[in-house]
């Protein structure tokens, strides 16, 4: 983390997971648990259906609520699909795109991302942009490659204006509710090689605002070490997110 260049950001990724009838229960034991954490933004990204109950339950809170998906035309003829706008209007400030999830069962692609992300910004979303590698492309050596053309695709479509309004989470795919997290070291790397883009494409001053995320695994136990590397600005968490105490401990980890 480096606070006195940008915000640190924790955010839940629930997924599908709870019901609409948990949620004011479940924000309850959030905000019991997490306080007012000035030192970082808390940022829950839940399913469609919690999203009013959600942001019912944070009117008198700074946690903010995020969605998980959105398609990247404002309105149309396609069927269950949900815009930015509509998020907009719901009172929605963060979108998860393009997770791995989603470009493994739903054929999410660079460009796909990319459409995303600007549908989002237009709507004045702030989108969470999911990047990294399989285990597969790790043990071939071409994680850098991997993430650089991912990043890369999205940098080209954006202006030293818009990209201030991206938060970027690294999450290699071989981590995620694997139990198995990337070392303190091997995150810091990628998140380096994504500042290293930014500042390439919009120079230091923007490069050093962008926060970029860690997420696969990450629980109470390895936070503190994960969020104390330089380019590491806080962490996108699944399963620890949706235990309102041990997502407060995170909160707290990033207290450093
Ligand atoms: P886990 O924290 O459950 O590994 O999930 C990470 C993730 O995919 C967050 O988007």
């Amino acid at each position: 983390m480096n606070r006195k260049y940008r915000k640190t950001i924790i955010a839940g990724n629930w997924k599908m997971n709870t019901l609409p009838s948990e949620v004011k229960s479940l924000f309850a034991a959030v905000k019991a648990s997490c306080g007012r954490a000035a030192w970082c933004r808390m940022v829950l990204c839940v399913p469609y259906t919690h999203i009013q109950q959600a942001v019912k339950a944070t009117r008198d809170c700074r946690i903010s609520v995020g969605a998980q998906n959105l398609h990247q035309s404002p309105h149309g003829a396609y069927t269950g699909e949900v815009s930015a706008p509509m998020l907009k209007d719901l009172g929605v400030k963060y979108v998860i795109v393009g997770h791995s999830e989603r470009r493994q069962y739903y054929g999410e692609t660079d460009v796909s991302v990319r459409e995303k992300t600007l549908a989002a910004l237009e709507a004045g979303l702030r989108p969470i942009v999911c990047v990294g590698e399989t285990l597969q492309q790790r043990d071939l050596g071409v994680t850098n490659e991997l993430v650089t053309l991912q990043v890369a695709t999205l940098l080209a479509a954006l202006d030293s204006h818009s990209v201030r309004k991206v938060v970027f989470a690294y999450e290699p795919v071989w981590a995620i509710g694997t139990g198995r997290t990337a070392t303190a070291e091997q995150a810091q790397e990628v998140c380096a090689l994504i500042r290293a883009l930014l500042r390439k494409s919009f120079g230091t001053v923007v490069a050093r605002s962008v926060p970029i995320l860690y997420g696969g695994s990450m629980n109470a136990s390895n936070a503190k070490e994960l969020l104390a590397m330089g380019d590491v600005d806080g962490g996108l968490i699944g399963g620890a997110s949706l235990k309102p105490e041990e997502y407060a401990e995170i909160v707290r980890a990033a207290n450093q």
